[in-house]
């Protein structure tokens, strides 16, 4: 399968994964949601929702996607199941759907770069005139998709897997330099316990869905991102192991920046972290609000330096994400419609930024999309703008593609091709604890869990309805 490129070692699989892991939404997705799901409460189940729920999500994935090398559309056509590719078509129209809003936020980061560069630590204050500024916004949104596109137009080790080879490192230690530097401020504290001492009082079903959907969305799972990557893996690799890394790769980088970001908010509101979750403050703005004042504190050298390398990373970060979100609709193109690649890629990122547009619009700059939940009538799930509302619809629907990729793999494709596939690059599978617990996960307890958690989130989310 060389004309479809292949990554060109397990490292390289992983690193790349775990690129597509790893971005906006363990930076600046994670800590927003922790602060709306009340704190440690919420980690915890996300903890517990990446390890045990969606760990089988992954593998099947992956072993879908090495097993028929193709997009995720294609994969099940290869298996025999044509009438299961409404599931890979769902992950398609959801892919769209995230980089069409994700691309705007991508944006954002990369416009505080350079905002940074110059000093202008007020941004942080300023933050909802700032994507209001839709010349500025929409110039970082263009130029961001333009970017990913032209990565993704050079295949697959070309592009993806060099940035993510000395990017995902750097990130890691600039967090965690930050994370040493947080806990030298007033309050900080205050931010830390918020973060890890959990009340289980907290929990209900906005709290279960938050996790449930940050888990999956943070892990690029339910769309088919892995299934497109797992189709670039050699057979002599184990999958285990690779979604074990790139699980604990991600959820580690989420951890951390939970750890930078909580003491530097109890800093900045004084240690009232009650505050956390109130629009204008908490909700999507909050890293973008808080950080700029953080880096003022450094002084004006080294909180250039420090501000625009951290916002540098960031939309690194983001750049490995959206090239993955890209890659799934473009390899769907090229493999089932035999367009060339370089087309594809040019017209389909048109199209998504395209969809992106109402997204940009929806920070202030329209009234009516900015307000959108409110205005018809859905409950708010984090906040009423239209980017919002799509980033919210997109992780319900990961949550029942990941829910229907599980089930096919366990009961439509059956579990010992499943199994079959994972054996291939891993010696001893056969009387493995992990062959047990995945016999296990992919029958009942993902799929079952998974479905009865999506009909729950939907009712709350969408129609606030509470059942429990
Ligand atoms: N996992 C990415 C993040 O946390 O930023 C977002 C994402 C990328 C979701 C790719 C889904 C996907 F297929």
């Amino acid at each position: 399968m060389a004309s479809r490129g292949a990554f060109s070692n397990k490292l390289g699989f992983i690193l790349a994964a775990a690129g597509s892991a790893v971005g906006l939404g363990n930076i600046w997705k994670f800590p927003f949601e922790v602060g709306n799901g009340g704190g440690a409460a919420f980690v915890v189940l996300y903890l517990f929702f990446c390890f045990l729920l969606c760990f089988p999500v992954m593998i099947s994935e992956i072993a879908i996607g090495r097993k028929t090398l193709r997009n995720p559309v294609g994969a099940f056509n290869e298996l025999g199941f044509r009438n299961w590719r409404f599931v890979g078509m769902l992950g398609l129209f959801c892919g769209v759907l995230i980089l069409s809003f994700y691309n705007v936020v991508a944006g954002w980061a990369f416009g505080y770069f350079i905002e940074m560069l110059f000093a202008n630590f007020d941004v942080g204050s300023q933050f909802g005139d700032y994507i209001k500024d839709i010349t500025k916004v929409g110039f970082y949104a263009i130029l961001f998709m333009l970017t990913t596109a032209f990565i993704v137009s050079k295949g697959v080790s070309g592009g993806i897997e060099k940035a993510a080879k000395i990017l995902m490192p750097t990130l890691i230690i600039m967090i965690l330099g930050l994370v040493a530097y947080a806990t030298t401020l007033p309050n900080a504290m205050k931010g830390i316990s918020f973060y890890l001492v959990p009340d289980f009082s907290e929990i209900n079903i906005t709290v279960i869905g938050g996790a449930l959907r940050q888990a999956f969305f943070s892990l690029s799972l339910g769309m088919g991102a892995l299934i497109t990557y797992g189709s670039y893996v050699s057979k002599n690799d184990n999958i285990i192991s690779s979604a074990a890394y790139i699980t604990l790769m991600d959820v580690g980088i989420a951890f951390i920046a939970g750890l930078m970001i909580f003491p530097f908010v109890a800093f900045n509101l004084g240690g009232d972290m009650t505050q956390v979750s109130e629009p204008g403050f908490g909700g999507p703005g909050l890293i973008f609000v808080t950080l700029p004042g953080v880096f003022a504190t450094l002084g004006s050298t080294w909180g250039v330096i420090v501000g625009s390398f951290f916002f540098l990373l960031l939309s690194f970060a983001a750049l490995t994400s959206t090239v993955s979100l890209l890659e799934v609709p473009v390899a769907y193109v090229v493999d089932e419609h035999k367009v060339n690649r370089n087309k594809a890629v040019w017209i389909v990122a048109l199209i998504i930024f395209v969809i992106g547009i109402p997204s940009l619009l929806s920070g202030g700059y329209s009234e009516f999309l900015s307000n959108f939940s409110r205005i018809i009538g859905v409950p708010d799930v984090i906040d009423s703008d239209f980017l919002s509302f799509v980033a919210a619809t997109a992780d319900v629907l990961l949550l029942l593609g990941g829910c229907l990729i599980v089930f096919f793999a366990g009961y439509i494709w059956k579990k010992k091709n499943l199994h079959e596939e994972i054996a291939q690059g891993f010696n001893g599978y056969e009387n493995s604890f992990v062959k047990k617990f995945l016999d296990f996960a992919v029958t009942i307890l993902s799929p079952v869990v998974l479905a009865i958690l999506f009909i729950l989130v939907l009712l709350n989310n969408f129609f606030g309805i509470t059942l429990i």
